[in-house]
This record gives structure tokens, sequence and C-alpha cells, in this order.
């Protein structure tokens, strides 16, 4: 299954249930991408190194937080899918609460209507697949998408212009990190709540000066990473 709507609504269900032999998550696991909260609190539960976050379902209280932010940047991401357009790495207090506001105003459907505020990292992004049966899991080298729209990593973020691999930049005890460290307690951690996750995982982390720390997972492929990697 190539994009995540459908695993996210439950197409492997279907199939399994027509007796049917499919290659992606139950919609459980797939929540994994399906909601932002959901990911993060996996991840704090599994001691899997992330941003600090806080999860909010009222603009006062969103607000109220952004106040209590000593540093900007901070970032505003909806917990639902939002075509990539829901994440902003806001430069300034007002970015944040334009952000905040608008995703209580609807801006994304009932996606919007959770939101999670994180510590905005620094350092150079990956994406690292596995295929796992739940248990078990098998690396792909990693990759890079460029995400900005411009020539020269200038203007908004994309789903991705281009991507490369391998990366020449990341060592070997780094990605052993990202694979021990981050991917494989959280195969464990959604087998421990029921939920075993069957299928390519996606994790996009950002190498920091504090080693690999986890953005967000995908329950598919990436594009357009996957074309340099097979
Ligand atoms: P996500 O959908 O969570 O991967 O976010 C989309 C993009 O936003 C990522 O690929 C990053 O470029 C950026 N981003 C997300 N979270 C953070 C963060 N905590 N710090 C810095 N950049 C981020
Ligand atoms: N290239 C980013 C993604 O597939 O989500």
């Amino acid at each position: 299954v190539g994009p995540e709507s459908p695993l996210i609504g439950g197409i492997a269900e279907a199939f399994w249930e027509a007796d049917l032999k499919v290659f992606g998550p139950s919609r459980a696991a797939a929540r994994i991408e399906g909601s932002k909260v959901f990911a993060k609190e996996l991840m704090r539960h599994a001691g899997v190194p992330t941003a600090d976050f806080e999860a909010f379902d009222r603009e006062a209280a969103a607000l109220a937080y952004l106040r209590t932010l000593r540093e900007y940047p901070t970032v505003v991401k909806a917990d639902g899918l939002a075509g990539g357009k829901g994440v902003t790495v806001a430069r300034s207090r007002e970015a944040a609460e334009a952000a905040v506001r608008s995703a209580f105003a609807g801006k994304f459907g009932a996606a919007g209507e959770r939101i999670v505020i994180e510590e905005c990292l620094e350092g150079r992004e990956a994406s690292v697949f596995v295929i796992t049966d739940g248990q078990e899991m098998l690396p792909f080298l990693p990759a890079q998408d460029y995400k900005r729209i411009n020539d020269g990593g200038e203007g908004p973020n994309t789903g991705g212009m281009g991507a490369y691999s391998p990366l020449m930049w990341m060592d070997t005890g780094t990605y052993a990190a990202i694979l021990e460290e981050i991917i494989r307690p959280t195969i464990h951690q959604l087998a421990l709540i029921g939920a075993p996750y069957s299928g390519l995982l996606y994790a996009g982390v950002m190498v920091t000066d504090e080693g690999p720390k986890a953005l967000e997972f995908n329950c598919r492929f990436g594009d357009p990473e996957t074309q340099v990697i097979l």
C-alpha cells in the first residue's frame, strides 16, 4: 500500500478479512503516522529520544503555554494528516500563536483539533526505513531528501524535491543508534500496547549534537527517498 491514508483508514484489515495478503500495518499500528500525539506519547513511554513536547486540545491552553517558553523557534504540529503542511517551525511567539490559532480555527479540519508544540531540533535530517514483522527488523540504507522548494535549500518545506543515498556524513554509530534507540524500541512498544507493526516503518530523524532524535514516524515508504534506495 503506497500512501498513508488508506492504511490509517484500515485497508490492511479489509484485506485480512477477505483472506488476502497485504503489505502494510493495521489501522492501530498506522496511528504512529495518523496521530502525532499518539506517536509522541508512545515515544515518551518507550524512552525514544525525541523533541520535548506538550499536547493540547484547547487553544487557550496552547497560547498560555507559548507565553511560558523562553526561547524560539518552536514547532507547532497538527495532530492528524495535513498533507505535509501541518508543521510550522515558528521563529517567534507571534508566528507560533498564528499557527495555533489557525489549527484551532479549522485550517486542517479534524486533523487540527489537537496539536503538539515541541522543541525545535537542529542538525541534519535523515530518513531511515525498516521492514518489520512486529519483532525483527530489516533496515535499508538511510537517505536524505531535499525539503526546500528552491535551489540552494531556500524557500518553504515540501514533501521532498529530490533525494540521495547513502549519506556519507552519517557514521555507523549514529546509524546503529537510530536503529537501536529509536526504531527498535518503537516497534517493541507498539507490540506491547497490542498494535504490533508489520510492513514498512519510516523514521524521520534529526541528527543533533546530542545524537539522533526522532522527528516523526510514517507508516509507508518515503517519496522521493524510496527511488534512490531501491
Ligand atoms: P514531520 O511531519 O513531523 O516530519 O515534520 C515535517 C518537517 O518539519 C520535518 O521533516 C522537519 O524538516 C521539520 N520539523 C518537524 N519537527 C521538527 C522539530 N522538532 N525541529 C525542527 N524541525 C522539525
Ligand atoms: N519525503 C518525505 C515523506 O515521504 O514523507
